[in-house]
């Protein structure tokens, strides 16, 4: 009798075959080892996109797809979304566990500690067109951080691992909210320490010296919970590149730049600001069943941003969260946005249109989170940034938990070559 933990898998030309084992996690479905399948069968697999790969085993965040379902470290993200803060998640995602209160006021001490950028960063902002991108900024002076903090780094080190999470998860809320600054010519603010993590950002990205600034508690509020919802999200692109980075031992600031790079493509993070562009660009709920019958056009590279998601084939848990509290904060801050009518529009059309049905496409976090900062006063350009600062606490969770991990070793796919075959040169009278 076959082991039922054993894949069997026979290349009947050759009729040389590979035992596979199943390797279950505590959660979802069990995945075959293919380790040894290219020395017993002198094949490779072949998935592009990861459709059908696991790339690595992590402790940090479960997705259950079909089901809608997602954890950080267990915790169910309405739970956290309800109860927890953007400071207290990451130091779920990089702890594994809720921190005790004498634990979370370390962690709070440190983070508020780091957040001011070295004085001479600054000056490297004065090399930006004025009208940069503040993705393209971000990742540069994200990657920049390598050159002032890196001959003191060994990623080998465990505390060193954890002083470049605490400088990274501190600082990029003060070079979001600079790139900001230097494209409006806004001089840069530094973060104010008698202030907590979301409401001195916000204070850095807002206010002038002229005035004070009258902060809304509501818009602190919701950032947050933006924050909690985006901090993780297992290994999605962005997560995979800083551990593909991360894996050649790279340090961990050249890590989560290419992380940045990577998040800001629009079938990716990218998609909150084109979901945004593309709501205005549909302008009135009328407009709303012809963008629709756009993106169902095979002949027409339109896609309804905001829809869909690699890995969830149901409501994405972050999107109904979100599509809840859009109208929340809305209301209590007063803003009366028609984008908003228009997004419910295009959401109740393609919930109920065959294309969207068959294909499992839902709205996504990105769908309603647009309109959210817009309602705060944050510029598109800026909606990625945002992402970008709360993912930091999983990318850098992701990292670290790589370099925990023994036997890691670097990231190196194979692939299928459809080149030319082997050929002589040829001089260039013969050619
Ligand atoms: N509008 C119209 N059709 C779509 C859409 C969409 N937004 N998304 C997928 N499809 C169709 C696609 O054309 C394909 O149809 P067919 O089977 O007839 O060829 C089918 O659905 C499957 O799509 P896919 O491109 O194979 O799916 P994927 O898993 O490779 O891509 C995705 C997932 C998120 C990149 C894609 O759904 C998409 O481009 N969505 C719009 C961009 C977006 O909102 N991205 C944010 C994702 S969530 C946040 C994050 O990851 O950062």
């Amino acid at each position: 009798m076959s082991d039922p933990k054993i894949v069997k898998l026979v290349d009947e030309s050759s009729n040389r075959s590979s035992e596979l084992p199943l390797i279950s996690g505590t959660l979802g479905p069990a995945c075959i080892d293919i380790g040894t399948l290219y020395k017993d069968t002198g094949h490779f697999t072949y998935d592009p996109g990861y459709g059908s790969t696991a790339s690595t085993k992590s402790a940090i965040t479960y997705i259950d797809g079909d089901q809608g379902v997602l954890l950080y470290r267990g915790y169910p993200i309405e739970q956290l979304a309800e109860k927890s803060s953007f400071l207290e998640v990451a130091y779920l995602l990089l702890n594994g566990e809720l921190p005790k209160p004498t634990e979370f006021a370390t962690f709070e001490h440190d983070i508020t500690h780091h957040t001011m950028m070295h004085e001479a960063q600054k000056n490297f902002f004065q090399g930006f067109h004025h009208d940069a991108h503040p993705m393209a900024m971000l990742a540069a002076a994200v990657a920049s951080l390598s050159a002032f903090y890196h001959d003191d780094l060994d990623v080998e080190n465990p505390s060193d691992r954890k002083m470049a999470a605490i400088r990274l998860i501190a600082k990029m809320p003060t070079i979001a909210a600079a790139c900001y600054r230097y494209s409006i010519g806004w001089p840069m603010r530094y973060p104010r320490n008698n202030l907590e993590y979301v409401t001195r950002f916000l204070h850095m990205m807002f206010e002038v010296p002229s005035e004070p600034l009258q902060m809304n508690p509501v818009a602190a509020k919701a950032l947050d919970l933006l924050f909690i919802l985006h901090a993780d999200h297992e290994q999605n692109a962005s997560t995979s590149t800083v551990r593909l980075v991360g894996s050649t031992g790279a340090n961990p600031y050249a890590s989560i730049a290419a992380g940045i790079t990577a998040l800001w493509g629009p079938a990716h993070g990218g998609a909150n600001e084109a979901v945004l562009k593309q709501l205005e660009e549909i302008g009135t709920p009328d407009n709303v069943e012809s963008a629709v019958l756009r993106a169902k056009d095979k002949n027409d590279s339109f896609r309804l941003m905001g829809f869909g998601h690699r890995v969830y084939k149901n409501f994405d848990p972050r999107a109904k969260i979100i599509r809840e509290m859009c109208h929340k904060v809305l209301a209590e801050l007063g803003v009366n946005d028609p984008l908003l009518e228009v997004a419910m529009k295009l959401e109740e059309a393609a919930l109920k249109d065959d294309y969207f049905v068959e294909r499992k496409l839902y709205p996504n976090v990105d769908f309603y989170s647009g309109i959210i900062y817009k309602a705060l006063g944050i510029p598109t350009e800026m909606f990625t940034v945002m992402f970008a600062i709360a993912r930091t606490a999983g990318w850098i969770a992701h990292w670290i938990e790589q370099h925990e991990t023994p036997g890691s070793r670097i990231g190196r796919p194979r692939q299928i070559y459809t080149g030319a075959d082997v050929r002589n040169y040829t001089s260039g009278d013969k050619r």
